[in-house]
Order: structure tokens, then sequence, then C-alpha cells
């Protein structure tokens, strides 16, 4: 990998943002066809009233290469100046190796650069934006490329109605470079995690017919429910605590996209207003690690994302982990 100027005090900046979504949208409507489920429970408990499904020779590195061609472009950027690619997926492409990071490196053209995956389900992005910066802040990189690649539906139990109607595929990548600039830097970045609650939310191997192993994922729906509210909330407010900020000081909070009611619960409580906090789930259902890429994505798309523009962005998943971030966009 590059050094960065030795003796320089250098930060790490959001430059660019990507994403992609397949092409089949599968409303509430039509899922009410396939298992016991209305559209008005969904939408009363959840928010959601689409989420997109990938094809079957769709894999989760198929759609973060689309989303990384994306940020790549927007950056203006050849992958030749990317110096370290990490993805963070509940569902790669392999069980063990190789990597969905490696994967998505070499489709892109970045060669002989050091890839790797990161496991933290729904808080992947946030892990991701903890990694780059540290990589970049202690100059071993100057231009990383994340991707948040998850073809959630693949393991996804379509008989489990708890969890089926949540979740969406989909990705979503961002470059983070090196800025002198603090000003336009990624300030703060919080991320934790606690294995007391893994059996809350889990992807567990079962074995059918002693041939076929099957890897589907389970949750407590309504304990993470209740732990989401209250570490949100605890998150939100110590990062902005943290970084001497009140919820005015943030012009988009970018929440992970698991839940409307979790949201607005978190948003409420620390006294955000509606016409900061940024919703997807409604289109895109719960995307796991790439929600919030997606959502900052859309923003971009809709012209709101402008150059220092400051997010706060907050998450929770399996794990569990959790974390928060608070950043500015530096991108045109
Ligand atoms: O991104 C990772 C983190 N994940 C999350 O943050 C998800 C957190 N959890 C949730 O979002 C909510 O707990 C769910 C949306 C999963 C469930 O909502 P809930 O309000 O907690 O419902 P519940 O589990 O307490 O179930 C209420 C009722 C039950 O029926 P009874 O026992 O009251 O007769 C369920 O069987 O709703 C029933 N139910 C459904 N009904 C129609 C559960 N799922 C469904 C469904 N359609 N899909």
């Amino acid at each position: 990998m590059k050094g960065v100027g030795v003796g320089e005090k250098v930060y790490a900046a959001l430059r660019s943002v990507g994403a992609y979504t397949p092409q089949r949208c599968v409303s509430n409507k039509e899922l009410e066809t396939q298992i016991d489920t209305s559209d008005e429970w969904i939408t009363r408990r959840t928010g959601i009233k689409t989420r997109y499904f990938a094809t079957a020779e769709q894999k989760s590195s198929d759609l973060g290469i689309e989303a990384a061609k994306v940020a790549l472009q927007r950056a203006k950027m050849l992958p030749s100046d990317i110096d370290l690619v990490i993805v963070g997926t509940l569902a790669p492409d392999f069980i063990a190796m190789p990597s969905t990071a490696c994967i998505i490196a070499s489709a892109l053209g970045i060669h002989d650069r050091p890839a790797f995956d990161i496991s933290a389900a729904c808080s992947g992005f946030i892990y991701l934006l903890s990694v780059a910066k540290a990589y970049i802040e202690s100059g071993m990189a100057k231009n990383i490329l994340i991707v948040g690649a998850e073809k959630v539906s693949s393991v996804l139990n379509p008989q489990d109605r708890g969890t089926y109607i949540l979740f969406g595929d989909g990705a979503g990548a961002a470059i983070i470079s090196a800025t002198q600039d603090k000003e336009l830097s990624i300030l703060n970045v919080h991320i934790s995690a606690d294995g007391q609650y893994q059996d809350y939310l889990m992807t567990p191997r079962s074995e059918i017919n002693k041939k076929e192993i099957m890897q589907c994922m389970s949750m407590k729906g309504n304990e993470v429910f209740k732990i989401a509210v209250h570490k949100l909330a605890d998150e939100v407010k110590h990062i902005l605590e943290e970084c001497n900020m009140g919820p005015k000081d943030i012009q988009y909070f970018v929440p992970h996209q698991a839940n409307y009611r979790i949201i607005k619960a978190v948003g409420d409580l620390l006294n955000f207003d509606s016409s900061q906090i940024v919703l997807t789930v409604d289109k895109f259902g719960n995307t796991s690690a790439a929600s919030i890429p997606m959502a900052i994505n859309m923003l971009y798309e809709n012209n709101q994302l402008k150059r220092g523009s400051r997010l706060l962005l907050d998450a929770l998943g399996g794990g569990l982990t959790w974390g928060s971030a608070i950043l500015h966009f530096d991108g045109e």
C-alpha cells in the first residue's frame, strides 16, 4: 500500500457514494400471496412497502461491483488509485473463502492490493468506516473502497414471516480518501459489540436430510427492537456529546433502515426534526450493511448532498454489533 507524506496530519473523508438496487421489486401485496401476512401489518409495524430481490444468479459481489463502479466514477478515480478494498456483508459469496472483497476487487481490476471482509451484519457500514478512517489517519492508505454488499434474500427462510418481510437485497459503496481539511472529514466513528446477545439475531446452520446444510436467519424481533431503541439512542447521544454538538448541528440523520418505528423512536428521544431524518425503509426494506450507503446515495441522487453536508449515522445488527458516526460529504 502507498504511504502518505510523513509528518502531515491526515484526516479521512467521504469522497463519493454509489449504490445498486436489483431489478425485481417485491411489494407487500406480493408477499401476502406467499406467506401469512398482510400489507396492513407490515406497513403499520415496520413502515416497509416494497423491497428488491436479486436474481438466483446474482451474488452479493455482483451487487457490490455495480455500486463500486458508480462510487469510483463519481470520485473520478481509476481502479489503480485504490489502496484497499473492504466489504461488509452477512451474505458472502462463499462461507469461508475467497472473501467477497477479493471477488469485487478483482472484477473491478484492482489487483495486488489488500482486500478483506468484515462481519458485523447490519452495522457493517459503520465498522467499514471505522477501519477505513484508522488506515487513512495512520498513513497506511490514501484511497479506500468500502462496500456493503448484501444478497440478504439468500439467507432468508421464506416460511418465516418474522424475518422474510423485513429484508431486501442491495449494495452501497463509498470511497474514503485522505484529506488535510478536518472540516470536511469523518469527525468521529464509534463501534461496539456484545456477544451475549448472539442468539437474538443469527444464521445458524442446520442439516436437512443429513445431506444439505441450510443457513437461514432467525431473529428474536421483539427483543432486538427494544435493545435497538435503547442502544441507538445512547450511541447518538454520546457521539453528539463527544463532538460537542446537538441535533441542530446535523444536516441529515441517516439511520440504519431496519424499522420505521425504531428510527422514529430514536429520532424523537433525541429531538431530531422529521425533516432531518433520511428514510428509505419504505422502498428498500432492511438491506443490512448496504442500507446506510444506499440512503446516502439517495440523498446524492436527489441533489441534497453538498460538499460539507454533515451526516450522523447509526446502526445495530447481528452479533449484536452497533455503532455511530459523524462525518461530512467531501465530494462533488
Ligand atoms: O437490522 C437488524 C436489526 N433488526 C431489527 O432492528 C428488527 C427489530 N425488530 C422489529 O423490527 C420488530 O420486532 C418486528 C417487525 C420484527 C416485529 O414487530 P413487533 O411489533 O415486535 O411484533 P411481534 O413480534 O411482537 O408480534 C406481534 C404479533 C404476533 O401475533 P400475536 O402473538 O400477537 O397473535 C406475531 O405472531 O404479530 C404477529 N406477526 C405477524 N403478523 C403478520 C409477526 N410477524 C408477522 C407478519 N405478518 N409478518
